[in-house]
């Protein structure tokens, strides 16, 4: 059992200006977002330090928007990080005095930020375990915590796609597999081996956005019949094979990425979570989500919008029973962006959207 559980004054102390400062230097315009690829994207004028960029990277990971997220969650006195990565949104949030709880599916992660945190671990400043953050009901020890900040970082970290092994990539003759855990039933090639054609097309559409999704679904389920597909070459050569010549590493990524979000029902698991999430945070806390997908950053406005009506009643329901009282409030009205200079240092910033919601006191 977390023993920090903060009352409602002990949530973050975010002092007004600060968040109203963070909320105009927003993204303008788009709501679809860019693939992390494209060079084109929307982004804030928000401008961290330069010497700050790149100050809590590590071999593992280079986080983005840190100051944006200490902005937001550094005056917590306690933070849940559901995406622990190489841990460095976390470090930064111990630095600013937090007490971290961090949490990740995948178990090289969970070491990579034990490792890196150690002392703090020593000192009881931070503590980790593996689980999935759709899941934090099975993590007995986090039974009834309650916590001032909560940080989504969502996707996969470049460690994940450094490895060849974990079969994230496009090189060649990386195996398919994508699983970001242990808990994760199947692998991308037997997804790729056995969904229906619809399915198949569903995942290349919705997920990845592909104009000729029918066509490519098609040809995987051609291509199996013949041999069953078992690393990167052999979808990317599917891909090749719809898409022409032209197909390059921006269509690859996308559409692995794509197969990736299928593989780890990351979407589902999204949308399950964030109202899990939001009944975790302390009165006054507050809810950070860094979304890569258009298909996760609408799940998180929609979210943050809904719990932010005044009247929470479902549509039909004839009588408010409610109350008329807003869960809480948007922080973001539309998502912050990475500034051009982080961008210039971790392209994987450009297709960053933050947005941050705060539950009523
Ligand atoms: C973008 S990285 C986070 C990087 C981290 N913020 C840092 O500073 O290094 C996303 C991480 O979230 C983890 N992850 C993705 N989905 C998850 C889930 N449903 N439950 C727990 N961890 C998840 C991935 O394994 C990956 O390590």
């Amino acid at each position: 059992m977390i023993q920090w559980r903060a009352g409602s004054r002990d949530s973050c102390s975010h002092p007004t200006g600060r968040l109203s400062r963070i909320s105009t230097h927003h993204f303008r315009g788009r709501d679809k977002l860019a693939h992390p690829l494209s060079t084109d994207s929307v982004r804030s004028s928000m401008s961290p330090p330069s010497e700050s960029i790149g100050r809590w990277d590590s071999a593992y990971h280079s986080p983005v928007m840190v100051e944006a997220v200490l902005t937001a969650l550094g005056g917590c006195r306690s933070v849940l990080d559901c995406t622990l990565g190489g841990g460095g949104h976390s470090a930064a949030l111990v630095a600013a005095g937090s007490r971290v709880v961090g949490i990740d599916r995948d178990p090289e992660a969970l070491q990579s930020a034990l490792d890196r945190l150690a002392e703090a671990s020593r000192e009881g400043r931070f503590s980790a375990h593996l689980g999935n953050y759709a899941r934090l009901d099975l993590i007995d020890e986090l039974e009834g915590a309650r916590f001032d900040g909560i940080l989504l970082d969502l996707g996969i970290s470049s460690h994940q796609i450094d490895v060849p092994e974990r079969g994230f990539t496009f090189r060649i003759g990386a195996p398919l597999d994508m699983r970001m855990g242990e808990d994760v039933p199947w692998t991308a090639a037997e997804l790729l081996n056995s969904l229906s054609e619809a399915d198949l097309t569903d995942i290349f559409r919705e997920y990845g956005d592909e104009r000729r999704a029918g066509r490519l679904a098609r040809e995987v389920v051609r291509r199996r019949e013949k041999r069953p597909f078992v690393i990167a070459d052999d979808l990317v050569d599917a891909i090749r094979a719809v898409l022409g010549a032209a197909a390059g590493p921006g269509d690859f990524a996308r559409l692995f990425q794509a197969v990736r979000i299928a593989v780890n029902d990351e979407l589902t698991g999204l949308a399950e979570a964030l109202p899990a999430l939001r009944d975790r945070l302390t009165p006054g806390g507050t809810l950070a989500v860094i979304a890569y997908h258009s298909g996760e950053d609408r799940l998180v406005k929609r979210a943050f919008r809904e719990w932010s009506a005044v009247c929470t009643c479902p549509p039909r329901q004839p009588v408010c029973t409610c109350r008329g009282r807003a869960l809480g409030e948007t922080l973001t009205r539309r998502p912050i962006g990475a500034d051009e200079s982080e961008i210039l240092q971790n392209p994987r910033a450009r297709s960053a959207h933050l947005r941050l919601w705060r539950s009523a006191e």
